[in-house]
């Protein structure tokens, strides 16, 4: 197979993306079954992983996105999160499941949490593709967890380092000299 040339070693392969996904798609259908899900993509790590498991999904839900920032163009959460893009339509009543691809230091989901019940979903909960829980800043209550991860850089299957490679269909480790 085709390994991009700054990425030092697969982390996770397609074929376990597609484990994992499949996995997480029957939790959250058995869960969902008599609820009003709306599904709220975090753009733009998510794109891959959401796509993949809403086609996984029996269950018919919508779906809107909401665009957020925190780290400002650095490799270190700033902390402060600022929405770019709001989503579309109410949230109220519903039972929102957000989309992320990775919680690092646990500000962008301790945010948006906080952000959804305000505007008084009747639940909010969480998917996440990876959990790097040595990076933790916040203590946040994660239901679904694709796969806890060690502190490496990843990059791949929406995920990026300086807006690249986040179209590599596996994820990979990045060569240290890359972004150092
Ligand atoms: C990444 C990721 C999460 C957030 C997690 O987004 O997609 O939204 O950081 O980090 P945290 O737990 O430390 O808050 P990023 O800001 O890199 O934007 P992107 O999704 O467009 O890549």
């Amino acid at each position: 197979m085709f390994i991009n040339k700054d990425v030092e070693s697969i982390l996770v392969s397609e074929n376990e993306l597609r484990e994992i996904v499949a996995r997480l798609a029957g939790e959250i259908d058995a869960d969902y079954k008599d609820k009003d899900l709306m599904m709220i993509g975090v753009l733009k790590g998510s794109v891959l992983f959401m796509a993949d498991l809403m086609k996984a999904m029996e269950k018919d839900f919508s779906i809107d996105f909401v665009v957020v920032s925190s780290y400002e163009n650095g490799t270190e959460s700033s902390g402060r999160v600022n929405v770019l893009k709001d989503v579309s339509q109410s949230v109220e009543g519903k039972d929102l499941l957000i989309v992320e691809d990775i919680i690092d230091s646990g500000n962008t989901l301790n945010f948006l949490v906080q952000y959804f019940n305000a505007k008084k979903a009747k639940s909010v909960k969480i998917v996440t593709l990876f959990d790097k829980p040595d990076r933790r800043q916040v203590e946040i209550p994660v239901d679904y967890v694709g796969k806890v991860i060690p502190d490496v850089f990843i990059v791949g299957y929406g995920l990026d380092y300086s807006e690249k490679y986040r179209t590599l269909p596996y994820v990979g480790i990045l060569k240290h000299e890359i972004y150092s």
